[in-house]
């Protein structure tokens, strides 16, 4: 079913897309698969639901919030089914799911608390005027979901948006449609009026493209791959001129000097790269060793990689799960081959493991070097390339040379050395001796070809508001 006006409804042309489980490859439902049409009735929609006269537009900024709220209490609620869920339709590891999810509903509650904080200003304009400024929504938003952490991506672009104050059509990734359904009920469960939220599921190149494309929708807000956000603010363009907030890829750079704690900076590595199955925007996929500790880290890598438990993703003792989809599998383990034939050394994994589902066993690689394919571009699996350095300068060059700036880490136990990576390295996340936290209370989000804009933070909302000028005569002569 598509989720439009508060009513479950099917695509208007009646087809329906197969959703898969990644762990055997089998179907598990069929969707109602939207295109053009369905992206036109749920913007007609969204468009009446934000009538300067609606009842979504007359509450109170703090009303807002309360209904936010009391969504942030059902997704608490329904922890266990939404983890569940994301796991069966994603392959995510149980607990990552529940880690994921109760972070979301942490974020809920910190992004309702903005509705009834935005302000504008008093201004000391010249002249005798009075001169003042609103913040007022943009209007209807196209959310275009990846299908890496959908309930994460849902809530976060959702819930600032309707923090404030717009009305949305959300379009989930294909892979995964389900979680996205079971969220628009629990809105619906927490009084969200009629067309504030809607979902229509379906593909990029048609539902996707239809809402980028829409003259009626005032900003797109993406999360997804370079190739297809380029497309997206071209599109942007195209009819009108829609404000766009782009969350892309990125080739992460961690790196761990001597001084670090090795045996903490291991796990946190791995983790950082093999986390959700390598799936991360974020994920650490070059890996900077210190040369005198080089030959030692490496060994250790090896023996964390190798002990890692792999399985069936609904079982909480499992480490390590399936890649989305036999497509995304196939790229990865395409990669794989071309790090051995580029000369990287594959030391453990990167095979497929049994004929079912989408399985492959973490790979470990050294003698990484900075001009080899899997140093250069994302991977999005778990492969961690190992690369060696001497010095910090040499190694924030190095960690620079990308059209990559997303996310970037320093393990080290030396104040100066952390500053001076922070300070030079061109991301929009640093991690020191730490790696994928990210509160709602911090802005995330890349330089360069890692995207436009930020989600999260005190700010997180300015992105889905325009500022309008209010200069009022207070006499004749101004
Ligand atoms: P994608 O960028 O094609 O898909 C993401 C979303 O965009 C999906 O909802 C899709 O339906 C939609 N989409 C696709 N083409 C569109 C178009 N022309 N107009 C509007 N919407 C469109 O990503 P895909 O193909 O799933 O993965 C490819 C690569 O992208 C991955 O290997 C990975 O490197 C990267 N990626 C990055 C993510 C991130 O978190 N930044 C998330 C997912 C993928
Ligand atoms: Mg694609």
């Amino acid at each position: 079913m598509l989720f439009i006006n508060n009513e479950w409804v099917d695509s208007q042309s009646g087809k329906t897309l197969d959703t898969f489980n990644p762990h055997d490859g089998s179907i598990i439902a069929k969707v109602a698969e939207g295109d053009k049409t369905d992206i036109d009735l749920a913007v007609s929609a969204a468009k009446i639901a934000f009538h300067r006269n609606s009842e979504w537009r007359l509450l109170d900024a703090s009303a807002r919030g309360q209904i936010l709220c009391r969504f942030a209490d059902l997704v608490k609620r329904d922890l266990q089914y939404l983890a569940d869920l994301e796991s069966y339709n994603n392959g995510m590891l149980i607990n990552f799911a529940r880690w994921a999810i109760a972070g979301s509903e942490k974020s809920i509650r910190y992004i309702a608390s903005l509705a009834d904080k935005i302000q504008g200003d008093t201004l000391p304009a010249d002249g005798d005027v009075f001169a003042y400024t609103l913040k007022q929504p943009m209007g209807i938003c196209g959310l275009i979901l990846p299908w890496n952490v959908p309930v994460l991506m849902f809530i976060n672009k959702v819930v600032t948006a309707l923090a404030a104050g717009c009305t949305v059509v959300v379009k989930p990734a294909e892979q995964t449609p389900l979680t996205a359904l079971a969220l628009a009920a629990l809105l619906k469960e927490a009084g969200l009026p009629a067309g504030v939220v809607n979902v229509v599921n379906g593909y990029g190149p048609s539902a996707g493209a239809a809402l980028t494309h829409h003259p009626g929708v005032a900003k797109i807000s993406f999360t997804g791959s370079v190739e297809v956000g380029k497309l997206i603010q071209k599109a942007a363009g195209a009819n009108n001129l829609k404000r766009v907030t782009l969350e892309l890829g990125g080739k992460s750079p961690l790196v761990i000097m001597a001084d670090a704690d090795l045996d903490m900076a291991v796990r946190t590595a791995a983790f950082a790269v093999f986390g959700n199955q390598g799936q991360m925007c974020i994920a650490a996929s070059r890996l900077y060793v210190q040369s005198s500790i080089y030959d030692k880290f490496v060994e250790k890598a090896v023996e964390f990689a190798k002990n890692i438990k792999i399985g069936n993703p609904s079982e909480p003792t499992t480490q390590h799960g399936p890649q989305i989809d036999e497509e995304m599998m196939n790229k990865v383990l395409h990669y794989i081959e071309k790090g051995q034939q580029e000369g990287g050394k594959l030391l453990i994994g990167g095979q497929r493991i049994g004929d079912q589902g989408f399985y492959i066993q973490p790979a470990v690689f050294s003698n990484v070097t900075d001009d080899m394919t899997i140093a250069k571009e994302e991977i999005f699996g778990p492969v961690q390339s190992i690369l060696k350095f001497d010095t910090l300068e040499e190694v924030i060059d190095r960690a620079n040379k990308t059209s990559y700036g997303l996310a970037a880490g320093i393990f080290t136990t030396s104040v100066t050395n952390a500053l001076q990576f922070s300070k030079h390295v061109e991301a929009g996340i640093i991690w020191v001796n730490n790696y994928l936290s990210f509160p709602p209370q911090c802005p995330f989000g890349g330089f360069k070809d890692s995207g436009i804009g930020r989600e999260n933070g005190m700010d997180c909302v300015n992105s889905y508001l325009e500022v309008k000028t209010v200069n009022m005569a207070l006499s004749k002569k101004f």
